[in-house]
């Protein structure tokens, strides 16, 4: 059988904890993710999920995927060596997956997520996507990935469920392997300073990630290191990332600026729908936030953390 035959977990011990739901919000999660149109934006419904699944976020997330390679200058952190197999957790467009199919070409890559990404792009032989729920388990066997990385999913995964999940990347990594977490917030401590657009912009995004238990706090972005260790992770390393947002910091400002701007209009739609106000106010004040981050030369704040799953184990 192929390494990359991969399982669902019967009975899965993660199905209810790793949710960390209290239920009663509407969707069913470990289902088939349906799409949900609102406004011209298309959400998906069975998942706590915030952020949209079409083409507008597709180009978003691969802007931003080049904007942070950019900013890293590379891909990854952890001294992965010569990985064999690669796994990607939430790989949204697959860009990350496929460059690192590129970069170790002897390496089978795979990306998974609750729904794959159209792509006009050719793939590399190296690369497989694969369907998958991290909420419900990882289709595959334990000890399998070299090299298992997750990046921004602080909008889909809530904030009970994060110990589990990284226990869960642990579980598919192979002892000596690596698992590598990238993490930003949406809290006023993570646009500093915070003017008042922005606060009420952020206070609208919290209140509607609260609503699905998802973290508003900046609570993940600052435990990834403890998730790490509690998942048996050694060697465990933390980089803080801080990066000007606005035009005001050059290239790389306006680089940042153009993508909060661009996040927050994706959800524009159900702010208003949940805030009872028309989608142009929430537009409005986006516009306004914008400005502020160079007049009050805002920064912004992200986290990467990564550690090895012990040779013994
Ligand atoms: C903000 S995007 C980040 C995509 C990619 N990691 C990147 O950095 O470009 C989050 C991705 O996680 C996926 N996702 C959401 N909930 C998920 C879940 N429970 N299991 C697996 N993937 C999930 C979404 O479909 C989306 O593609």
């Amino acid at each position: 059988m192929p390494w990359w035959f991969f399982r669902r977990r019967g009975g899965s011990a993660l199905s209810t904890d790793v949710t960390g739901r209290t239920g009663g919000k509407g969707w069913r999660l470990g289902e088939v993710a349906l799409p949900r149109l609102q406004g011209r934006r298309r959400y998906l419904q069975e998942q706590p999920y915030l952020l949209p699944k079409d083409l507008g976020e597709v180009n978003r997330l691969d802007f931003q995927h080049y904007m942070l390679r950019a900013a890293l200058r590379g891909n990854y952190l952890a001294p992965i060596g010569q990985p064999r197999r690669i796994l990607d957790v939430g790989c949204g467009t697959g860009r990350w997956a496929i460059e690192l199919a590129q970069q170790f070409p002897q390496a089978e890559v795979i990306g998974v997520d609750v729904e794959q990404a159209k792509s006009t792009s050719r793939m590399p032989s190296n690369y497989r996507f694969v369907r998958g729920d991290v909420l419900q388990g990882l289709p595959f066997e334990e000890n399998t990935f070299d090299f298992v990385h997750q990046r921004l999913l602080l909008l889909a995964i809530p904030l009970a469920a994060w110990p589990g999940v990284v226990q869960e990347l642990a579980r598919v990594t192979a002892p000596g392997g690596w698992v590598e977490l990238t993490e930003g917030g949406i809290s006023p401590n993570d646009f500093v300073p915070c003017g008042p657009a922005t606060q009420q912009l952020l206070d609208w995004m919290g209140q509607l990630a609260a609503l699905r238990g998802l973290d508003a706090e900046g609570v993940v972005m600052r435990s990834l290191e403890r998730y790490l260790a509690e998942a048996g992770l050694i060697n465990i390393q933390r980089h803080f990332l801080g990066w000007p947002i606005g035009d005001w910091g050059g290239r790389l400002g306006s680089l940042m600026a153009l993508d909060f701007k661009e996040g927050a209009k994706a959800i524009s739609a159900p702010v208003a729908a949940r805030f009872g106000c028309s989608e142009q106010e929430v537009l409005k004040i986006i516009e306004k936030a914008r400005d502020e981050w160079d007049t009050l030369q805002t920064r912004g704040f992200g986290m990467i953390a990564y550690g090895q799953k012990p040779t013994n184990s």
